[in-house]
Parts: structure tokens; sequence; C-alpha cells
């Protein structure tokens, strides 16, 4: 158990902090003895970039007691979820798809990133100062955005509905701030299942999928992926501005120069990376010095947040300007992963489109926060919006500004101990089901089901 900290320190100071380190313990003991965390005192950066590109480092889901929560966070449809699919022609498949789906002139992906944007901030007074949380600002422009990447046609209310529903319950789950909904991530699977039997989708899907996983495919990597990492990444960046004033007013200054927005974006994502972890399961020997040895087997969490804090000075500082005289590509920093090693297949449009919507956000808002920032952002990014062409009221903003941080740390603390639970059930409950144990046991080889005999149970049969 965490130790009890000294009299003094007020309780909203340590409490979430004793809960994250017990969670973290929680968490660890899921996968049992056999995994390594790297980088570590004993094995260092170097030794992580080694690890992490070397081609025995290819186990995604099977073999790794941590799968099973993945599986579970993630269902329906994991086991033909682009991260979690084994290596072979299935995997290559998908991969192929996300690729073209994706593919698009820079200038037009901006565009309708700029385009959503815009029609969400219609919708925020113009009159009046708003409190916000950010990721769920965000997150129904972001929904549209897939929708439009997806069907290539622009977005209807219901579809963004269901899909924004679907991706915050997802990502609620994941943070343990709230238990998973199985019948409302359904509702998406049914109304998509229409829509690919209709032959909406203008792209070809994987043909190696049978119609039912082309549509988890759809749900799993667009609608929530795209969604929840773009939602995310775009909070993280317009938090870190709510909060550093000075950094905000340079942005907001020349909103097309890309280079410094570049910077800040680099910065934020060194800071606080959309990954705590990534995981991979070793199919062949991997030495780490000349002694020792990874086994075939072995389970490697690779630590984004220790990697990205080596290498630097002052690593915990907020501090754009540290990418002025340095390249992104020759530093301890792989927001979108590793190159040699499955990375992110949405490196290159990610950064355009979220440029485009920050861009949107500051053409019409001053952003002010005085919550907290966080990697896991479980507050979701408190904020006030103030439209620029309101004159500023000191006195005002700054009640406002003491209000954001009290309710702040008041919630830090309920919020820490709800984490706990609905962590502990959550993962008790994985346990149960052992989603992905019971896949690989019915398809040892990672090999495809025969249609209809998915043993991944359905989400309407889940009780959470
Ligand atoms: C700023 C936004 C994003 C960040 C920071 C991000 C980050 C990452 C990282 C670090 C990985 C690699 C993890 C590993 O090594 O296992 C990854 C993988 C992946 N990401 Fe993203 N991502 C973002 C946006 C997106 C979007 C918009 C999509 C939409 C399709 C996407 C789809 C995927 C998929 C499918 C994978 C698995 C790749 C594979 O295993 O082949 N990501 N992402």
């Amino acid at each position: 158990m965490t130790a009890r900290p000294p009299a003094a320190v007020p309780a909203s100071w340590w409490l979430p902090r004793g809960i994250v380190a017990l969670r973290v313990r929680i968490f660890a003991r899921v996968n049992g003895e056999q995994t390594l965390t790297l980088p570590n005192a004993a094995y260092g950066p170097d030794v992580f970039e080694r690890v992490y590109a070397h081609p025995a480092a290819d186990g995604r889901s099977a073999g790794a007691a941590l799968s099973d929560l993945f599986w579970y966070w993630l269902s329906p449809g994991p086991e033909v979820h682009q991260e979690h699919l084994e290596p072979g022609p299935r995997y290559d498949d998908v991969a192929a798809t996300t690729r073209r789906i994706l593919a698009g002139d820079s200038a037009g992906h901006a565009a309708a990133a700029a385009r959503v944007f815009a029609r969400l901030l219609d919708t925020v007074p113009a009159t009046r100062v708003s409190l916000v949380r950010l990721r769920d600002l965000v997150m129904p422009a972001w929904a549209e955005f897939a929708y439009e990447l997806v069907f290539r046609e622009p977005c209807p209310p219901r579809a963004r509905e269901l899909i924004t529903a679907h991706a915050r319950d997802v990502i609620s789950a994941l943070k343990c701030t709230g238990l998973r909904h199985p019948r409302r991530r359904a509702r998406l699977t049914a109304y998509l299942r229409e829509r690919v039997a209709a032959g909406d989708v203008p792209h070809a899907l994987p043909a190696s999928l049978t119609p039912a996983e082309q549509v988890h495919y759809l749900q799993g990597t667009f609608f929530n992926t795209a969604v929840v990492q773009l939602s995310e990444a775009t909070a993280h960046v317009l938090l870190a501005l709510a909060r550093h004033r000075r950094v905000q007013d340079r942005v907001a200054a020349d909103p097309d120069d890309d280079r410094y927005l570049t910077r800040v974006l680099d910065e934020t994502m060194r800071l606080y990376p959309l990954f705590g972890i990534a995981h991979r399961i070793t199919t062949g020997t991997i030495p780490l010095d000349a002694d020792t040895a990874l086994p075939a087997g072995s389970v490697v969490c690779f630590s984004y947040p220790d990697y990205h804090a080596t290498g630097y000075e002052r690593p915990d500082e907020f501090d754009p300007d540290r990418w002025a005289g340095q390249s992104a590509k020759d530093a301890h920093h792989i927001p979108f992963g590793v190159a040699a090693n499955r990375p992110c297949p949405a490196w290159r449009i990610s950064p355009i489109v979220m440029r485009a919507a920050i861009r949107e956000v500051l053409r019409r808002f001053r952003l002010d926060s005085t919550a907290s920032h966080t990697r896991s952002l479980p507050n979701r990014a408190p904020c006030l919006l103030l439209p620029r062409h309101l004159p500023p009221r000191p006195r005002r903003l700054a009640a406002r500004r003491a209000l954001v941080r009290s309710r702040d740390k008041a919630e830090d603390v309920t919020r820490g101990v709800r984490q706990l639970l609905l962590g502990t059930v959550m993962v008790l409950h994985a346990r149960r089901q052992r989603p992905a144990a019971r896949y690989f046991a019915a398809h040892p080889a990672g090999s495809p089901p025969p249609p209809g005999s998915c043993p991944v149970a359905r989400p309407e049969d889940e009780s959470t």
C-alpha cells in the first residue's frame, strides 16, 4: 500500500498521487513477472530504441495478460483492430486499407479539419466567456472529420452523436473514469453494419475480413482510435496554450506560421505523449547487453514518458523553444511510435489537421486555464474560452480562474478514488472474460476464425 503522507500535506495533493501509484501497481501485477519495462535504471534509452526496433519485438497480443485488458477496453472487435493484429497477411491487408483511407493531400485534410472546427465553434457563445472541457468540446468535430475520411461525405448529426458516444465510452473506460457501456458501442456497430451492407463506404475494405469484421475494423480504427487520439492530442495542445499565456500569444500573433506551432505540438507531445506504454511480446531472443538476453515470449513495455524525459535539459519543463535548435527527428521523441515497428499510420496527417483545428480555435478565442495538466488528462482539460472581441474584465476573470482551480482540485480527490475502484472492477472483469486468451486458444496461429465462430464475448452479453 502507499505510504501515508506527513500530516501537514493537504489531502488534495497526496491522495491522487497515492492512488495513481496504487493503480500502476495493480496493472503491473496483471502482467505477471516476465514483463520488462524500458527504459529503466539498468537499460537506458539506447536499449529502449534497439529493442523496440528489433524484428523479434513483433508479437502484439498473443501471450500477454495485458492484452486481455486492452481487448476488453476496445471491444467490440479488438481481434481485428489494427493495433492488436498479429503480423501476417491479415495485418498487411488491414494496414494497407488504413493507409488508403488516410491518403490524400495535406491541403485537403487541413481544409476539412478547419471546416469541422468552424462548424463546432459556431455553436460556442461569442458574447460571453464559456467554461468547457476541451476534450469534450473537440470530440464531435473529430468524429465528423473521421466520418468524412471514411464516407467521403458530410457527417449527419446522428452519426456524429453515435461516434462521439462510442469514442467517449472507450476513453472513459481506458482512463478508468467510467465503466464500459457495451450497448452504447453496439448502437454504432449496428449503424455501420447497415452502411457497409448498403455499399456506402467508397473504399475497398480488407478482403481478408468478413463483413462483420470489416464493420469492427472501421469502428475500432476510425471511430475509436482516430477520434480519441485526435481529441486527446488537441485537448493537450489547447490546455498547454491555455496555461502558457506567452506561448499562446505568440501562436495567435501569427497563426499561419507553421514553424512555431509545430514546435508547440512537438513539445506538447513530448511532455504529454498519448501512449503511457506500448507493449510487444517477443517472438525470438533479443540481446539486452553482452551477458543478458530477453527470451522469446517476454512482454516488453515501452514507456513513452520515461523515454521522452531522457536526453533533454529540464525535461519536466514545457518549453517549445527547445525545438528551435534541434530537430525532433534527432531527439528522443517518438509521439507516433518508432518507424521500424508499426508506427502510427496517421503520423503524417495528425499534425497537419491538428494545426488547422488549433488555428481555428485561436482565431476566435483566448484560452485560459488554471486546471492541472497531466499526461492522462482525466479532468478532460477544463478551460475558459474568452471571445477575442470581448473587452478584458480582469477582476471577473480572476474570480473564474480561482473557481476553475478549486473545482479541479476538489474533483481530483473524488476522481482518484473512483478511478481506483472502477479500474479494479474492470481489471477483474477482464481477467474473468480473458477475451484475448480465449481468442488465441481457439486460433493458435492467430489464424482468422471461420465466420460466426469468434469466441470473443459480444458486448451485449457483458454486464458492465
Ligand atoms: C496525435 C494523434 C495520434 C498520436 C499521438 C498517435 C500515436 C500512436 C502511437 C505512438 C502508435 C504506436 C504504438 C505502438 O508502438 O504500439 C500508434 C499506432 C496506431 N495509430 Fe495512432 N496516433 C494518433 C492518431 C491516430 C489516428 C488519427 C489514427 C487513425 C487511423 C491512428 C491509428 C493508429 C493505428 C491503427 C495504430 C496501430 C499501427 C499498427 O500497429 O500497425 N492514430 N499511434
